[in-house]
């Protein structure tokens, strides 16, 4: 089965194409992914006019540009695949009003994909996992820890009530002086620094659900640093590494948590797999960090390769291609959806609305 991937519910516009043979192998034929992180740069955060239109100028050529790499036409694709939410509703209807196009006139099939399907399915592309694992999924805009059952069988087992994990590294690095996106470097700053000059909280630390929040760890460090501005560049990289060994230890306890879930669920399991996804599975703290705690609850970390951790549409392909295996296609009607949980019965943590969405 091959099939076309599209993606576009944030900031980058991407295409790609993936074969799966009928025992599950994966080739990619495939992977482009144009980043818009320049044009959001400036703002210090994504701008969602401004990526909506962005994927409308480029995502044509990106899609030519995947076919090329491929070698194929239309007619050589058996379905295609969009990202049809969550996500920033403009740049979804780009890329699913696009997919609908190429699947009308090539009389394909469309597959409306789950963007956290997609990451939560590519560890079976890039590792060959069986059902069930557990993903931690930690990106700009989702934190979760998600028992992955089958296609299309998700139990969502923690979440964040306010902020996501990698926009708490965004405004941190906002709030330090540092650049966009905050991540990569707050890392950068948090390997100069002391980690232990601040004493910064470690938000749920300790609580049985596996939840997270970190919209007070964020103001505490503001806190912080008015306490001792103005900063030198040494108080910034203190504070950060401060940051990160707070973050690290919640993700470690929060991880132990959700792995104790897990293993309760589906006893007798031999060695179950923890797959991280999502830009903040880059950060080398944590990642070295969830190691250890994998393995001290006789667990495996699995990190699919950074290019397929963040965003791309190889993970939207495969995912497509994994419901199309199953005989699962969507109607061209469709509806493009900015909120789309992955686990439809569970409840939000916290009353409804944005907490809902990141979750
Ligand atoms: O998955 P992703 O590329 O895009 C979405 O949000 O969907 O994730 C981007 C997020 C940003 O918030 C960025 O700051 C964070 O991942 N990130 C990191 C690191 N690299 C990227 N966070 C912590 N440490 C990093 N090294
Ligand atoms: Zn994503």
């Amino acid at each position: 089965m091959t099939v076309l991937g599209i993606e576009t519910s944030c900031d980058e516009t991407a295409a790609a194409v993936v074969r799966r043979t009928a025992d599950g192998a994966a080739e990619v034929l495939s992977d482009i992914v144009l980043s818009q992180v320049d044009a959001h740069a400036v703002f210090g955060g994504v701008v969602p006019e401004i990526a909506a239109r962005a994927h409308v100028e480029a995502l044509d050529r990106v899609v030519a540009a995947a076919m090329r790499e491929a070698g194929l036409g239309f007619a050589d694709i058996d379905a295609v695949a969009a990202t049809a939410g969550p996500g920033l509703i403009g740049g979804v209807l780009v890329g699913l009003t696009t997919a609908k196009a190429i699947a009308l006139a090539a009389g394909r099939p469309l597959v409306a994909v789950n963007h956290l399907e997609g990451h939560a399915l590519t560890a079976r592309l890039t590792d060959g996992l069986g059902f069930p694992y557990l993903l931690l999924l930690v990106s700009g805009g989702h934190t979760q820890f998600v028992a992955v059952e089958g296609v299309g069988a998700y139990r969502r087992l923690g979440t964040t009530i306010d902020d996501a994990l990698g926009e708490a590294f965004d405004k941190a690095a906002k709030l330090l002086g540092l650049g966009y996106p905050g991540g990569p470097a707050i890392e950068a700053a948090a390997r100069r620094g002391n980690g232990a000059r601040f004493a910064l909280p470690r938000p749920l630390f300790g609580r049985p659900e596996p939840d997270f929040s970190l919209s007070g760890l964020k103001t505490a460090l503001r806190l912080a640093a008015e306490k001792v501005a103005p900063l030198s560049a040494g108080d910034v990289d203190d504070l950060a590494a401060s940051f990160q060994a707070a973050v690290t230890d919640v993700v470690a306890d929060r991880a132990a948590r959700a792995m104790a879930l897990f293993a309760a669920a589906h006893p007798g399991m031999e060695r179950p797999a923890l797959v991280i996804a999502g830009g903040v599975a880059a950060n080398q703290a944590i990642r070295a960090r969830l190691v250890a705690s994998t393995s001290q609850a006789g667990f495996r970390l699995v990190a699919p390769p950074l290019r397929l951790c963040t965003d791309n549409a190889v993970m939207i392909a495969w995912a497509g291609a994994e419901r199309l295996s199953l005989g699962i296609t969507d109607d061209l009607g469709v509806a493009a959806r900015p909120r789309w949980p992955l686990d439809e019965l569970a409840v939000p943590v916290i009353g409804s609305g944005q907490k809902g969405a990141k979750a």
